[in-house]
């Protein structure tokens, strides 16, 4: 185990920090609970699963924030949540200025055009029984943006500007494969020429062959478009080379963020480095000597978080204060964000 105590690691870490300029989103106290319901006719609320509770983080204009960790840690309700999919149970998200949660009707329809989402699965979210034409063209015509023929040529251009040939405008989702259909989604996404766009796992589903060129594709977009992406993934290897700067998840809250190459380089919180340590390495030596951190048992309830760390059952360092109090996220390093009582 590596040690995370208030190490030199803190100490003697390179401060580098990028100017990113103004955030596009910043999110404040950002909470989700969805509620659980009990009683036959009479439906109380008698819990809530908690899937975020309490983020604070920015998104810079024109960069790729990833958001990683284990399956039910809330990366997709907080994609959703940002999006106004799903309405905040607490907290802000400013967006270009603008505050989305007490946003209604036409002017959070308005909002939702610039802010749009790519799935993880290019099967389940294209309608089968629609052809790819109104598949793309489907929020133009949602949004009364064009003419039939303007909307047309539309499709034409932004099949062609993913790499499909648009002679197959008319065809449907069943002909094309894995990585045609997430072209598909990314063309319908690209539709109304957001300015930030959530990937949720876009390349999860993928044969390896086909992931790093929808992973090539959408960073031509964001060069020529000057989009903005949150991307979130699974493990820690797939956005290394593809985020500027990364956030770790761990039930429904960020457990530390930085620089990509930092927290690579740098890992300051014990679940970081524990799945840092799952990432085979290609130099065979530095591979030899590699050593697993194995977290004992499995995420914790949602609806159920332990008192004090939410960490603290799977931790190999915790500490007293880790059961009694939530370590707030603290930016230790210029930039480098962590939330351990053993770390701050
Ligand atoms: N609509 C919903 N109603 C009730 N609970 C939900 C809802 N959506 C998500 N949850 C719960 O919230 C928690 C977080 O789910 P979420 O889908 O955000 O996780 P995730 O990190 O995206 O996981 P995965 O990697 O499997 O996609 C989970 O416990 C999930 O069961
Ligand atoms: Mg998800």
């Amino acid at each position: 185990m590596t040690n995370v105590a208030k190490s030199e690691k803190v100490m003697t870490a390179p401060a580098k920090k990028k100017d990113y300029g103004d955030p596009i989103v910043s999110v404040r106290g950002l909470k989700k609970h969805f509620p659980i319901k009990s009683g036959l006719i009479f439906q109380r609320e008698t819990a809530a699963v908690k899937a975020v509770d309490g983020l604070d983080f920015d998104i810079f204009r024109g960069e790729t924030l990833g958001l990683v960790g284990e399956s039910g840690c809330g990366k997709s309700t907080t994609g959703r949540t940002i999006l106004q999919l799903h309405r905040a149970t607490a907290g802000t998200v400013n967006f270009e200025g603008t505050e989305l949660t007490t946003l209604k009707g036409n002017n959070l329809r308005e909002m939702r055009r610039k802010m749009q989402i790519i799935f993880q699965d290019p099967y389940a979210s294209l309608n089968p029984r629609m052809s790819i034409s109104r598949i793309i063209s489907e929020p133009l015509v949602v949004h009364g943006i064009g003419s039939e023929r303007d909307r047309q040529k539309r499709v034409e251009e932004l099949l062609e500007r993913v790499g499909l040939n648009p002679f197959f405008a008319n065809r449907y989702p069943h002909e094309f494969s894995g990585g045609q259909r997430q072209r598909i989604g990314v063309a319908r996404a690209l539709a109304l020429e957001p300015s930030f766009i959530v990937c949720d796992e876009p390349i999860s589903a993928l044969d390896v062959s086909i992931q790093a060129q929808v992973v090539n594709l959408l960073q031509d977009l964001q060069r020529d478009m000057g989009l903005t992406y949150l991307f979130i993934a699974h493990d820690l290897s797939m956005v290394r080379h593809i985020c500027d700067r990364v956030a770790v998840m761990y039930l429904g809250k960020i457990v530390e963020m930085a620089e990509s190459e930092e927290l690579y380089t740098n890992p300051l919180h014990p679940y970081t480095q524990a799945l840092l340590s799952a990432v085979p390495v290609p130099d065979p030596d530095v591979e030899e000597n590699r050593q697993r951190i194995i977290l004992k048992g499995d995420l914790p309830s949602p609806a159920n978080p332990p008192i004090g760390c939410n960490f603290n059952t799977r931790c190999p360092v915790a500490i007293d204060v880790c059961f009694d109090w939530d370590p707030e996220l603290i930016e230790v390093l210029p930039g480098h964000w962590v939330a351990c009582h053993r770390v701050t």
